[in-house]
């Protein structure tokens, strides 16, 4: 019979990013771990976005965006910002001095060592995400700090969880707990909105 560890996807060695839109007057981000290269001639990029994700809206209607590509000096205040609310509640920019790159999007340039510009060519639907493929239209460096990666995030960033409840289960992606003796199946976390798999029972 085959195996279903879905804890091995962990193992894959994904970075983490800001991901930066806009629409008008409205900026937006989001954090993703699902950002990469997917042809060299003619320069092309992918993202997986989650289409509750306000990030994902503001990219539908205008088709450009910013991978802001973070790096080991992100403190976990920036995965709280971007990553455990919506710019739907809040304005994530709101007060902040942040340059726009070409295409009048925002970009980081703290905790950041680098950025690239994406205009969408493909927008496929899957469900819960939609996969935007896009042609690069700017790339540069910003600094040589170390890319951050979703093992070092583990690791280093994410606070080591203080379990206080003695039956429940925790996000293993941001620590949120769920208090209860059995977790539904279509459980969704209500900070990263990562589902009922990548939940473990609280020991
Ligand atoms: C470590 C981490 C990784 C995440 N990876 C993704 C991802 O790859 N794709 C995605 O759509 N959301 C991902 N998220 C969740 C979004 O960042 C989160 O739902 C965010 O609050 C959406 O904000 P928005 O509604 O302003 O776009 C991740 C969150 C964290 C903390």
């Amino acid at each position: 019979m085959a195996k279903m560890d879905t804890t091995a996807l962990f193992n894959l060695s994904y970075g983490l990013y800001v991901l930066t839109a806009r629409d008008g007057e409205q900026d937006g981000g989001c954090i993703i771990n699902t950002a990469s290269q997917l042809t060299q001639d003619p320069q092309r990029i992918t993202i997986y976005v989650n289409r509750q994700n306000q990030t994902n809206e503001l990219i539908r209607k205008t088709g450009v965006f910013n991978v802001n590509m973070l790096t080991t000096s992100t403190p976990f205040s920036v995965f709280q910002h971007f990553g455990f609310q919506s710019g739907r509640d809040v304005d994530k920019f709101a007060g902040r001095t942040d340059p726009r790159s070409e295409n009048g999007v925002r970009y980081l340039n703290e905790h950041c060592n680098g950025v690239l510009s994406g205009k969408v060519i493909d927008a496929l639907d899957y469900g819960t995400h939609t996969l935007f493929v896009a042609e690069l239209t700017e790339a540069f460096k910003l600094n040589d700090e170390p890319s951050l990666t979703y093992d070092y995030y583990f690791k280093n960033i994410k606070p080591k969880p203080q379990p206080k409840a003695k039956r429940g289960f925790i996000c293993k992606i941001c620590g949120y707990i769920y208090e209860g003796d059995e977790l539904p199946p279509d459980f969704i976390c209500p900070l990263c909105k990562h589902g009922a798999a990548d939940f473990e029972p609280l020991v």
